[in-house]
Order: C-alpha cells, then structure tokens, then sequence
C-alpha cells in the first residue's frame, strides 16, 4: 500500500497515529539536525519531521523540490502551529522513508505565487497544474459540470453524443477541417457546435436531450475564447421560449447553489435586445452597476429620438448637430474630476480601440452649479435641462460622446464599463443574471452585402413574423424567438426557438442568399428530416468554460481549462499545431502550395 491517507486529512484527533502518506516534495528545511519537509498532494499539505537518525540517509540521498515521496510515522502535535492549513496543528514525525522517483529541477516555483511567466507555465502545464490556485479552478470545473448533470438528469434530461467528425454547421466561425484518406479530396468539418444533431435528435423523439461537449471555432482569439471550448448543449421538444427559459434560469440558479452556496431566489430580470443597446450600449449588459446611457440625439430603427434638439439647434455645436448620435452617462461622485483627469479620459476615448474624436463633459457640482468643457455653447439653463434629462445628480460627472451611431454606442458601451472599473462596481464575487430577449433575426454584413443569421440559420422568426420572410424589405426588421443569459456582463449562454418546418427553413436559407441547391447540398439530411414529422422545439447551449471562469472570478477562461491553447491557437506544451510527414500526406494525397 503506498498511503493510508492523503497529505490533506490527518487532525489532531489523528494523534500517535502510525500512517504512511505519499506526495510531492513542496518545500525542505534543513534545522541542524533536524529537516522539516512539506508534503503536498492534490488534497493539501502535511508537515513532515526528519529526525537525527534519519540524517544520514538525507546526506547521502537529498531529496528535491518535487521528488515523489513515501513516507511513513507518527503523527504528533506541532509545537508551532499554523493556522493557516487544515493540517497546521500536526507533524508527522517520520519513522522510515522512500523515495518514489527524482525531479529535475521545476522551471517555476509550484506555489500560489510563482515566478514563472505565461508561457512558461503553458510549456510545463502539468506542473502548472499542480500549483493550488490552478487546482482550484479544475475542481470548480468539475462541481459546475457535476451540478448541470444532476440538474439535467432530473429534469430528465438524456445525455447523447454526437460525432465530432462532420459536416460543415455554420455558426459563424471557420470550420476546422479534417482531410479524410478513405474519401481523398474530402474533408470532414469539427463541430462548431452539435446544433443540427440535437435537432435530429428531437425528431428521433428523444425530448429533452443534453450534452457537456468539445465545440471547435476557428475564430479571432480573446481571454474569453478558445478555438476548442465546452458547452453544455441542450435541447427540448415541445417547448416554448418560456418554458425553456423557466427551466435554464433554474440550471443556472441550481449550479450557483452548489458551486457558490449562493440561493438566487429573485427571477431573473428580462431585457429586450432593443433596451440593452440603448441603454447600455451591447447585447450583454453588466447590471452590477447602473449608469446607463441617455440618447440626447439617436435615429436608431428610424424613430427620431432627438431629445435634445432644441438646444442643440439653438447652440450651433456642430459636432452635435453632425453626430448620428449624442450619448451620455452620468457618473456618480466625479464631478470633483480635476483638469488632468478629464484630459486623460479624453485621451481614453481616443485611443484607436475606442476611435471618438473627443469627449464632452460637464460636473454637476454639489451646489447646484454645473460646469461643462463647451459653456460656450451652452448656458447654465440647457445645461440643467441636459443634467436632468441624464438624470444626473450633484455630484455627478456627465460624460457625453458624439459621432456615427456603431461606433458612438460602442465607445459609450466602454466608456461605461471603464468608469464601472474604476469606481469599484464590477465586483467579481457579485453576481448578476440576465436574460436578454427579442434579439433580431438577420444583421446586415457589409462585408457580404447581404443578410447573414444574427444566431443561426435553424432560429425560428416569432411566430407572427414568419409570414415577413417573403419580403426582402422587411428582413431588418423581423425579431427571433433567440436569447441570450448574461453574467457580469458576459453571454453565457445563448439559443433559440427553431424553425421546424421544411418550407419556413428554406425561406430562411434563401433570404441568407443560398440558393436551392446549395440548401440542398449543404443541409439536404436536415430539409429531409423536417418531412418526417419534425416536433416544434427549441434549445439552449451555455459556454461552459465562461461559466467557470465567472463563477471562479476571471474572464480568462484558459485558467479553466486543464489544457488550453495560447492567444495564437498554439498548444505550447505539445508544440501544436505542427508539421506532418510526408508518408501521412502521401496517404492523405494532399500537396501544400504555400504562398
Ligand atoms: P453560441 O454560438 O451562442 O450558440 O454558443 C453558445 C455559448 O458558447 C460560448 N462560446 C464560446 N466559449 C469559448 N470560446 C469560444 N470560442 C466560444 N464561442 C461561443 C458562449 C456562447 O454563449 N448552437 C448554438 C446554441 C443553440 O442555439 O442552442 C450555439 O452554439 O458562452
């Protein structure tokens, strides 16, 4: 038997007791005569005592940071007790020991603390999961997926997989493809996301299906994106936008409910797509704190929203006059903002990421009295009509960008998290849920000149608008049974009522500019599967690496993931993606024309 216990459970109670643990040397400190050696495992850390006796064998065999060790004695109370580690009030006064296996020498220190760098950590990443802080996450992982199943599973959910080498699914990204040597000059696609198969699994009647499964995304990366992620997929037959939003608000309470001990007992606020962007500039508001946006002058789906006109008008601002739109946020507690203050958030807004040619600002001083950096536009008396339409209070500081109307909503969409930043209110062990609904069908990609999916194609228009998909005009303007969860301002989840009818999808794939036998050629099994008897349903897939990452107080989800892939797609522990041979490529009869 190579242990009795784990490094994390012997207790005082535990004392005089002869056990043999087994683990990695952690740390070793040689006092006189005596070393005292922590032994660390994946359930904690024991002290260990060498006595005088055992010296010698130290002297003539040293041990290391991170050799395997067996050790086996009494377990004793501490003279100098630390509080801070479970095991703290004991030591195991060590009887006889045996060396497992050497270590070289670790490239970083395996602790919380560590003195190696990104890249280093990733090259060695199975010592980098050693570190506790790591540890920590993988073990969170696992109690959030632990949780979704046994959620799932009794709410009689069925977990099915589905193949990973298949057909192209468009969800947006690149397919990563896979050549096929059997089928030369064919190619299978890696899943973007199991969304056809679940569908056909609801026409195979199986109704509630799930699945915690690897999507795979050629897309830009970002901290909170990975080319290979999870999802928990799921799937409902019979079902409206209601029930399926009742029963994953339920999930998702039930996870924070375990994972977090956190009841969330309130139902989740409800948010049309309509309101977070106008209110908050994206489609995944951060409503830990307020501060929204107040259109003083907007043209958005073609209703004049010129709050302000008047005063503009009269004021000759051209820049306002000129801008599509002229938003605004009051920050609470700023107006005591000084002159560098406000120059360098000016240089903020002008940063090419952010790309506003200025910014506007005016303090609401606690007297009453308001300031602004264009008074000479503006008298005191508009500037009050425009605190009060912002509803600022003294106090505040009222910050105002102007220009095209993407971009302007985009700037003040940062703008407002940035100022949240600052002032402390994204807090990451405050949680804030959300549904955000009623999400357009199409958007306009200028890059194709043509309409493409805002979800996917399967996204079924409400029902109500089914009949506008046979008219081009008014593709802008049909809203989706679609929606999205959002925590802390991140989309956790999203997913959609479907089409289920041949006809409907059809339409859907010609006002996508697919034409018939492109439909038919690409998505022929699933048009097919729709003749058989194809029950209404819907569904729901939540990014399942976000989730964790949230929950565990990060927005980079690598740190959840045991092995993740760099900012370049690079796994740099397996120096992948690499070359393959030339016998492989043979087979493959593939020949590289590199430029
Ligand atoms: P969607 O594309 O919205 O929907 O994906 C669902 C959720 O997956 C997460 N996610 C990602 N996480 C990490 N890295 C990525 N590259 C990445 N891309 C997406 C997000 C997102 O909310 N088939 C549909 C679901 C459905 O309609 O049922 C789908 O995949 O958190």
């Amino acid at each position: 038997m190579y242990r009795t216990h784990t490094c994390g459970e012997l207790r005082i109670t535990d004392k005089n007791k002869l056990i043999t643990l087994a683990g990695w040397v952690q740390t070793i400190r040689k006092f006189g005569a005596i070393t005292f050696v922590d032994l660390r495992d994946r359930y904690g850390i024991t002290q260990l005592l060498f006595g005088e006796s055992l010296n010698n064998l130290l002297d003539e065999n040293p041990l290391g940071r991170e050799f395997v060790l067996q050790a086996t004695g009494t377990v004793s109370e501490r003279s100098n007790k630390n509080p801070n580690i479970p095991t703290g009030e004991i030591e195991i006064i060590v009887s006889s020991f045996k060396v497992l296996n050497k270590s070289v020498v670790p490239p970083f220190t395996i602790q919380d603390d560590t003195d190696g760098g990104d890249d280093l950590r990733m090259k060695y990443r199975y010592l980098d999961l050693r570190r506790n802080i790591v540890k920590k996450n993988i073990e969170l992982r696992y109690a959030v997926s632990r949780a979704a199943r046994n959620y799932l599973h009794h709410q009689g959910f069925m977990d099915i997989e589905t193949p990973f080498l298949i057909k192209s699914t468009p969800e947006g990204a690149r397919d990563f493809v896979v050549p096929s040597r059997m089928n030369p000059g064919q190619f299978y696609a890696l899943p973007q996301s199991p969304q056809t198969f679940k569908q056909l699994l609801m026409i195979s009647g199986y109704d509630r299906y799930y699945q915690v499964v690897k999507c795979f995304r050629d897309e830009d990366l970002r901290a909170d994106r990975q080319p290979e992620f999870t999802q928990i997929d799921c799937e409902m037959s019979f079902v409206e936008q209601e029930d399926i939003l009742n029963t994953f608000e339920g999930m998702v309470k039930f996870i924070f409910k375990e994972v977090k001990g956190i009841e969330y007992t309130e139902k989740l606020e409800r948010m049309s797509w309509e309101d977070a962007m106008r209110y908050y500039g994206n489609d995944k508001p951060d409503i830990r704190f307020g501060m929204k946006l107040t259109e003083l002058k907007s043209n958005y789906s073609g209703e004049d929203r010129n709050i302000f006109k008047k005063e503009i008008e009269a004021s000759g601002f051209k820049v306002f006059n000129d801008a599509e739109l002229v938003g605004a946020i009051s920050v609470p507690g700023c107006c005591d903002y000084t002159r560098k203050q406000t120059d360098e958030l000016t240089e903020w807004v002008k940063r090419p990421q952010i790309g506003m040619a200025g910014l506007v600002f005016a303090k609401y001083h606690s007297d009453g009295s308001l300031k602004s950096s264009v008074d000479k536009f503006f008298d005191e008396s508009t500037l009050k009509s425009l605190a009060e339409k912002c509803q600022a209070k003294p106090g505040d500081l009222i910050l105002i960008l102007a220009g095209k109307e993407e971009r302007t909503r985009k700037a003040l969409s940062e703008l407002r998290l940035e100022m949240g930043e600052r002032l402390g209110f994204r807090k990451p062990d405050e949680f804030k849920l959300l549904w955000v609904v009623d999400f357009p069908l199409f958007e306009f990609s200028e890059e194709d000149n043509r309409y493409v999916a805002r979800h996917h194609p399967f996204t079924s228009p409400k029902p109500n608008e089914i009949h506008l998909l046979d008219d081009a005009s008014q593709y802008g303007t049909i809203k989706a049974n679609a929606y999205d969860m959002v925590l802390n301002g991140n989309e956790i989840g999203g997913g959609s009522i479907r089409i289920f009818q041949r006809d409907v999808q059809e339409k859907m794939f010609a006002a996508l500019g697919m034409s018939k036998e492109e439909a038919q050629h690409k998505f022929g099994f699933l048009l097919g599967a729709f003749e058989y008897g194809a029950p209404p349903h819907g569904g729901i897939a939540f990014g399942f690496d976000r989730l964790c990452a949230i929950l565990g107080g990060s927005e980079s989800i690598r740190d959840f993931i045991a092995f993740p892939k760099n900012n370049a797609g690079r796994d740099v522990m397996l120096d992948a993606p690499s070359t393959i041979d030339d016998k492989q490529l043979e087979e493959l009869q593939i020949r590289f024309n590199l430029k």
